[in-house]
């Protein structure tokens, strides 16, 4: 009994994460390439401009600020325009692709 109360727990523990772990950084990349013309390629923002740095933020940040920026709970009109086209996975994977740039 004990041992199948644990395995429930293992296999309800892999289905909760599997979301995160099926974000795919390649494809995150493709989404990636728009952003870079703000953002930079590498990430590294512009402060001049008011382009907040991305590299060195994890990926469970940035999503949350995506989702934010598309539900209006963080309000940024240029932000809310950029995502507007993008998907829950969208989001997920740009969101794995950010945080490999270092
Ligand atoms: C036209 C310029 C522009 C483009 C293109 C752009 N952004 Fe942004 N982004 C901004 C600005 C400006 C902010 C700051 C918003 C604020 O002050 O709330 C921002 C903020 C963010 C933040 C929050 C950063 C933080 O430190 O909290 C994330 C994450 C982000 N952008 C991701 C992206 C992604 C992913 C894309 C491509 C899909 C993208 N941005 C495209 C201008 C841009």
């Amino acid at each position: 009994m004990k041992r199948k109360v644990s395995m429930f727990l293992i296999s309800a523990a892999l289905i909760l994460s599997l979301p995160v772990l099926a974000a795919d950084p390649v494809a995150g990349k493709a989404r990636y390439a728009v952003c870079a013309g703000c953002h930079g390629v590498a990430g590294m923002g512009n402060t001049a401009l008011g382009y907040p740095q991305l590299a060195g933020r994890d990926a469970g940040y940035v999503v949350e600020q995506l989702r934010a920026f598309k539900a209006g709970r963080r309000e940024n009109a240029t932000m809310k325009a950029m995502v507007a086209g993008l998907t829950e996975t969208d989001m997920e994977n740009v969101a794995a692709y950010i945080a490999t740039l270092r």
